[in-house]
């Protein structure tokens, strides 16, 4: 399971996933999301998978009440060490989460790929404040590395930009998007995403809700 799999590896989760050469690549996950949510001051944000909390502090720079969830204690241990002040940190399994309709934005960066998606964003759907937005960050199913490290560690499943549009739609977000970016692991390569199809092999995929 997902979340046995996050405690084990939490204490090298940081320096593995996101060395130092990452973090502009994490500055523009966070604004991608910032951007398609306008996340701003006084709203209420939802986090979902918050992991060590990398982009719970951006999002904290931009709004000032966040729930972070996880369901890794492990993780949340590193993210309350990192993320102080406007953020509740919380323990629980998104599968089964449904708080108040209270959250103008629900976001998550790479969660959606271990759990039940069609249960969680009806949940979504039920947790936002009528007019409220989500985005997502999630691998794309199309692209081959994603493919070998889920056959490689069997914890994850990735879908197709359009199957989280079509699942989205299922669940009443009339106007739900989704677009792919990022080919090599520095970022810094852009032009494959403006070839229509070689840009659907893209690493990863933004899903929006508005
Ligand atoms: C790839 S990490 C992403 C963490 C963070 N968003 C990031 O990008 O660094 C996936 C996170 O999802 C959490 N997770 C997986 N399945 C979960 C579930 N069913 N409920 C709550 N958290 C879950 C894991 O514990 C882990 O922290």
């Amino acid at each position: 399971m997902a979340i046995n799999y996050y405690d084990r590896i939490a204490a090298g989760y940081d320096n593995r996933f996101y060395p130092a050469t990452a973090q502009h690549k994490v500055i523009d996950r966070a604004l991608r999301i910032i951007n398609a949510t306008k996340m701003g001051r006084g709203q209420n944000i939802l986090e979902l998978g918050c992991g060590t909390g990398i982009y719970t502090r951006i999002f904290s720079a931009f709004t000032t009440n966040i729930i972070a969830v996880d369901g890794s204690q492990k993780m949340l241990e590193i993210a309350k060490t990192r993320v102080k002040g406007n953020v509740i940190f919380k323990q629980a399994d998104i599968n089964t989460l449904l708080l108040e309709p209270v959250f103008d934005c629900i976001v998550g960066v790479y969660i959606l790929q271990y759990v039940d998606v069609k249960s969680v964003l009806f949940r979504v759907s039920k947790m936002l404040k009528p007019g409220g937005s989500a985005a997502f960050i999630e691998p794309n199913a199309l692209n081959p590395i994603v493919k070998w490290w889920e056959y490689k560690n069997q914890v994850s499943h990735a879908l197709p930009r359009w199957e989280y549009v079509r699942i989205m739609k299922e669940m009443g977000f009339k106007n739900a998007k989704s677009s792919t970016f990022g080919f090599d692991m520095k970022g810094n390569i852009t032009w494959p995403e403006r070839i229509p199809i070689i840009k659907e092999l893209a690493g990863s995929v933004l899903i929006t809700i508005d």
